[in-house]
């Protein structure tokens, strides 16, 4: 069979069964074109998308810009590695630490590497700048919490599908409820140890947890206070997704450290970053981290298109406006549907909690009847279906998907 020959949707799921890992557990729509915020798959039907690659396509599929300077840069120069210099990595990293206000970036590309990133320079700053004694550093991180799924990171997840069977695990975590400051403020006090506290600004993966009002400003406030640096995984929320260029931004906190990830190539590309000032990320000396991508040409340009698309069409705006469209519409409707007991989140990060008991099919069921529908979402955790559209929907497809999602709910209720 040649490479590029056409296949059905059933041949492309059954060759993904036969040859690939089952590490996912898709929902079974195969699609094979995307263009802003439609996508359509192997047949030529049409769907909206509401996952956005999990908010990695913030700028929409196939944006013309991003996959301009893509094709551009590939034309040109594709990797260099960084054994040598290259012509754009410079000029991008300019644009992002002067786009977020940081003195540093560090260039990595997936979300999990930016993490284990910023893990590594957090430890390296607590013993060579904090005075923590060698190997003692330990790091805060939250329940339910979802950084990637490197060793180290699912050494300090509580998710035993993550986790099982994949130890010994890192050591070195101290893990505390999330939205609760208390508990916090107990820990750093009872570790002396503590290099840095771990937290997204809105618990995604978990079912899109919005802590309360102030727990970003109050625990950056007491990490200041015990001289631990503030970690802020911004890789799903970042890039204008909630509405704001970063999710901190609604409480004008400045982390000490910034990971993004996904959107920042607007999905074109794995192009991920650690952000951080000089007293910070000076720990980091040639030789002591790196990666062979690790700003590429191609990310460089990528990245920096990205980030242009995102100010140009005011994706922030539109995300805040219409998210607050998507969650007015759907509290009229709640009352009046038994399936649906919520809906929560910030600009366009959103989801809805199921009337059902967690281990329930319900969610999944529900994601195949809109499927059929014609617009693609999946569940998270539990019984939650999460809603991220790409951010450059406008008010009249907001308006149709808001139909759709409320059609089939009253539909599945019948
Ligand atoms: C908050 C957060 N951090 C890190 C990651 C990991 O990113 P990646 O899948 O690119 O490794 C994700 C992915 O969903 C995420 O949501």
């Amino acid at each position: 069979m040649a490479v590029l020959e056409h296949l059905t949707s059933q041949q492309a799921i059954d060759l993904e069964n036969k040859y690939g890992a089952h590490n996912y557990h898709p929902l079974p729509v195969v699609l094979s074109r995307g263009e802003g915020v439609y996508v359509w798959d192997a047949e030529g039907k049409k769907y909206y998308d509401f996952l956005s690659a999990y908010s990695a396509v913030n700028q929409g599929h196939c944006h013309p810009k991003i996959v301009g300077a893509m094709v551009d840069q590939a034309r040109t120069l594709t990797l260099t590695s960084r054994a040598f210099y290259n012509d754009m990595l410079g000029i991008y990293e300019k644009y992002v630490t002067t786009t977020f206000g940081f003195d540093k970036l560090l260039p990595m590309n997936t979300g999990a590497e930016a993490v284990e990133t910023a893990l590594k320079i957090c430890r390296r700053w607590a013993y060579q700048k904090k005075g923590i004694p060698e190997n003692q550093a330990k790091i805060i991180v939250c329940k339910n919490n979802f950084h990637g799924r490197t060793t180290t990171i699912i050494s300090f997840s509580n998710d035993p599908v993550a986790r099982e069977n994949y130890g010994p695990y890192t050591e070195g975590f101290i893990k505390i409820e999330y939205d609760n400051l208390q508990a916090l403020e107990s820990a750093l006090i009872a570790n002396p140890d503590v290099a840095g506290f771990l937290v997204e600004p809105i618990q995604g993966e978990a079912g899109v947890y919005v802590p309360s009002e102030g727990y970003l400003t109050a625990a950056r406030e007491l990490c200041e206070q015990h001289n631990v640096l503030f970690i802020a995984d911004e890789v799903q929320t970042g890039i204008a997704r909630t509405g704001k260029l970063l999710a901190v931004d609604h409480e004008d906190v400045k982390p000490d450290i910034l990971i993004l990830g996904k959107a920042l190539s607007g999905g074109a590309y794995p192009v991920s970053a650690v952000l951080a000032n000089d007293e910070i990320m000076d720990v980091i000396t040639p030789g002591s981290h790196g990666s062979t991508f690790g700003g590429n040409p191609v990310a460089a340009a990528v990245g920096i298109a990205a980030l242009e698309v995102v100010k140009e069409e005011q994706l922030a705006e539109n995300a805040m406006e219409l998210g607050e469209v998507f969650r007015e519409e759907l509290n009229k409707f709640i009352p009046s549907c038994d399936l649906v007991l919520k809906v929560r989140g910030k600009g366009l990060l959103n989801a809805i909690v199921i009337n059902d008991t967690e281990d329930s099919s319900t969610a999944w069921d529900i994601c195949m009847a809109l499927r059929d529908n014609g617009l693609l979402a999946k569940p998270t955790h539990g019984n939650i279906i999460r809603f991220a559209p790409p951010l450059v929907m406008n008010h009249e497809q907001m308006m149709d998907c808001i139909s759709i999602i409320k059609k089939t709910l009253q539909e599945f209720e019948k």
